[in-house]
């Protein structure tokens, strides 16, 4: 169960009761759009609902995920169209009588009868591609699929439906005609360019249903091809440790890097590669080095693996912003493994820098407690992170600590870490996480006290622009945005 359960009890008992009680014919969709934008380890799919209420003092809405769709999605969230605010979100997780997995959506406003409004759902699946043919050679193209479903299935009738697929590229090998398809009269399915549309659909009756989905649900399959290497991160291991004697934030990331691309066919030839690259044309499924936005203001960056320190990488750093303004400065890190890597390798490394605590860290006079926010990874576009750990070490003797995720975590401990220079050692708060998406960027802020001998050594004055970001991750930790992994 979620760690921020707020269903009125009305909902929850709702759940128990068979979902046409649940969604209570109060809604009608007069137009479905889904847009799935392919990609390599991530998937963005955006869903938009126009909806017409059936009676008056509609405010829950129900969307429904099947099995394979949610086992992929590793992010969900639910908007007003052309609005920013995420609209609350209850997970109801397995259905049983219907075969769903069902979320509720709060509309910020009752609808009355015939009153409509546009809700925007979007996820992001993970894991849902996989490279076919599995094996390529070094100078081969690489292709992948991605299977899905027909139709858009909602426990409420819809008028009007289509799927919009969208490839990285023209190059589309192929994608599947479903046949007998009820609901049309049309083709089933258009290609134009890098978009494959399915649909129309007309007249489709409440269908989150597993009766409707043996009978009349297909799948479909794209084959397409992919320009760029699909990267996992299998395990990351981020550990901050904050310094109030050297005013420093020394943040550290273990990494274990896997190319999910097709397994490489023959032998890997250095020569080909130099070759490839020297006329632009690298093999897509290779990965020669990786563009990384780490933050502003950071020195001492280090970079190692198992062999030793790594040289040959680019870094251009840039200088932190005063706190409170838009942090849209970074600095710039070309991490260049120490070999290429190919389809199914991995590449394991350590990568780390110190800051200055002060761009992390404020004082909340208030309470007597320091403020620090950690970022809780750093965010690398189409990057999966598939296990995540993050490790926030206080100075020695802090107490009161408390801790604010911008999402749940799988699990969480505050421990004790003791290294040899320690007396009586320093709290350590630890978070787990899985299936992380570049929706995911975030920053967990701790709060504690230290007792009169330790001081930020320039004492920070409150930027309350700080304090503001503070309070906007406790309103952002009441919607509840993660879902949750078996
Ligand atoms: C809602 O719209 C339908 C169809 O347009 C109409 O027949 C009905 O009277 C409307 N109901 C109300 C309460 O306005
Ligand atoms: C790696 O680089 C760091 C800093 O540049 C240096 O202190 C360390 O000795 C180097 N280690 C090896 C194994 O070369
Ligand atoms: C890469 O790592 C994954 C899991 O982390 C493992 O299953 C796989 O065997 C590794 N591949 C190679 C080539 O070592």
């Amino acid at each position: 169960m979620p760690r921020h359960w707020r269903a009125p009890l009305s909902l929850l008992l709702s759940a128990f009761l068979p979902l046409c009680t649940l969604a209570a014919n109060s809604f009608e969709n007069t137009a479905i759009v889904r847009t799935v934008e392919l990609g390599g380890a991530l998937v963005h799919v955006t869903t938009t609902y126009a909806v017409k209420a059936l009676e008056d003092g509609s405010s829950v809405y129900t969307i429904a995920l099947g099995e394979r769709e949610h086992a992929h999605t590793a992010w969900l969230e639910a908007k007003l169209k052309g609005q920013t605010e995420r609209l609350p979100l209850e997970d109801f997780g397995y259905h049983r009588d219907s075969g769903f997995y069902l979320y509720t959506i709060e509309l910020p406003k009752a609808l009355n009868v015939n009153q409509t409004s546009n809700l925007v759902i979007e996820t992001v699946q993970t894991h849902a591609t996989y490279p076919w043919p599995e094996e390529a050679a070094q100078k081969d193209p690489q292709s992948l699929k991605y299977h899905s479903e027909l139709l858009v299935l909602s426990p409420y009738k819809t008028a009007v439906q289509r799927t919009k697929i969208r490839s990285p590229s023209p190059q589309v090998h192929s994608y599947t005609t479903p046949e007998d398809v009820e609901f049309t009269t049309d083709a089933v399915v258009t290609k134009a360019g890098a978009t494959i549309t399915y649909g129309p659909f007309y007249d489709i009756p409440p269908s989150a249903i597993q009766d409707f989905v043996d009978k009349k649900q297909k799948e479909i399959v794209i084959h397409y091809a992919f320009d760029y290497p699909v990267l996992e991160i299998t395990e990351l291991r981020r550990t901050a440790e904050i310094s109030h004697w050297g005013a420093n934030l020394n943040i550290q990331d273990n990494i274990n890097l896997h190319n999910a691309g097709p397994r490489l066919k023959g032998h890997f030839s250095r020569l080909e590669h130099q070759s490839q690259a020297y006329f632009g044309k690298a093999a897509p499924h290779v990965l020669p080095s990786l563009q990384l936005h780490l933050p502003a203001g950071i020195h001492d960056v280090y970079y190692y693996d198992l062999v030793g320190n790594v040289s040959t990488s680019h870094l251009r750093t840039t200088p932190s912003t005063p706190k409170g303004t838009e942090a849209n400065r970074f600095s710039f890190l070309e991490l260049r493994p120490r070999y290429p890597l190919l389809g199914g390798w991995n590449y394991s490394f350590t990568l780390g820098w110190d800051s200055s605590l002060s761009d992390y860290a404020g004082f909340d006079s208030k309470t007597g407690k320091y403020v620090v926010g950690v970022p809780i990874m750093t965010v690398i576009p189409s990057v999966v992170v598939d296990d995540a750990e993050v490790a926030i070490i206080l100075p020695e003797g802090a107490t009161d600590v408390d801790y604010y995720a911008p999402y749940p975590a799988l699990s969480e401990s505050i421990s004790t870490h003791i290294t040899y220079l320690d007396t009586i050692g320093r709290p350590k708060v630890t978070l787990k996480y899985q299936q992380l998406t570049d929706k995911h960027g975030g920053v967990i802020y701790v709060t504690y006290k230290v007792p009169f001998t330790a001081h930020l050594r320039k004492p920070v004055a409150v930027a309350t622009a700080f304090i503001g970001f503070f309070a906007l991750a406790f309103a952002v930790k009441r919607v509840d945005i993660r879902l949750r992994r078996k």
